[in-house]
């Protein structure tokens, strides 16, 4: 495909293909950093070319901290991506922040440890800190919006994402704590990520998909089932091909 790609879609959990798109080729790259979780899936999408990848894999195989994010975001760079609107699946702390409302965070703090979080951690390469004050691509984050208005999508503007290092999901006591953080969601693949992809320059934001209350804020508490969570997944993304048709469509 030579045509420039218009953006890049990261899916996560429940997230593992993208409706309406016209699939022309699946390509399996290799990185220096190793193989992305699947095959890029290069596509036409109402006329755009976009290119989508399965961060857990196609089978949803890969937890979230054996994902390999760095090859994962390279790969899309190397295809010539340079806007990657990020799928995740989180839980809701804020009162608003309910199980199916879709939210476009614009702050993070990180709560993972022990993943390879940079592409300064190899040997030789150059040091770079990277500003990261503010986490989200601003144009990206404005397009979106713009595109969630006109495509009648409802969309949480703002938000502070508390990235956790899973697969289990959290205490009540740790809930509290990122309430006391400022966290209004919790999820366990913003990071990296999103600090990958301001390493290479990428106009990168995060659409979040309440799939659950985080631990203790359910107002009628009861166990959180993947069922339940892919449900909602399916349900709040049901908005997701209007708002990126409409976000494409002043590409
Ligand atoms: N916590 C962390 N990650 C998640 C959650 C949660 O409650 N729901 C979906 N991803």
């Amino acid at each position: 495909m030579s045509e420039p790609i218009a953006l890049a879609l990261i899916g996560g959990t429940g997230l593992y293909a993208l409706p309406d798109i016209e699939v022309i080729e699946r390509r399996a790259l290799d990185t220096p950093w190793g193989a992305p979780s699947a095959p890029l899936v290069l596509g036409r999408f109402h006329d755009h070319a976009l290119v989508f990848l399965a961060r857990h894999g196609e089978q949803h195989h890969l937890a979230p901290h054996r994902v390999n994010y760095r090859a994962n975001l390279w790969a899309l760079h190397a295809l010539g991506a340079r806007r990657v609107l990020a799928v995740n699946a989180v839980g809701g702390i804020r009162a608003d922040m309910t199980p199916c409302a879709l939210v476009l965070p614009d702050q993070l703090i990180d709560y993972t440890w022990g993943r390879a979080a940079s592409y300064s951690d190899a040997d030789g390469a150059a040091v770079t800190h990277v500003d990261f004050g503010e986490p989200y691509g601003a144009d990206l984050r404005r397009d979106v919006l713009q595109a969630a208005r006109r495509a009648g999508v409802a969309l949480i503007a703002g938000g502070c994402y508390g990235a956790t290092q899973g697969p289990r999901l959290e205490t009540i006591a740790e809930i509290a704590r990122l309430r006391r953080d400022g966290c209004d969601l919790v999820g366990m693949t913003g990071m990296p990520e999103a600090a990958l992809a301001r390493e290479l320059d990428l106009d990168y934001a995060c659409l979040a998909v309440v799939a659950n209350w985080a631990a203790g804020c359910d107002p009628e508490p009861r166990a959180i089932t993947m069922d339940e969570v892919q449900a909602n997944v399916a349900a709040a993304s049901a908005g997701i091909p209007a708002l990126l048709a409409a976000l494409l469509a002043v590409a």
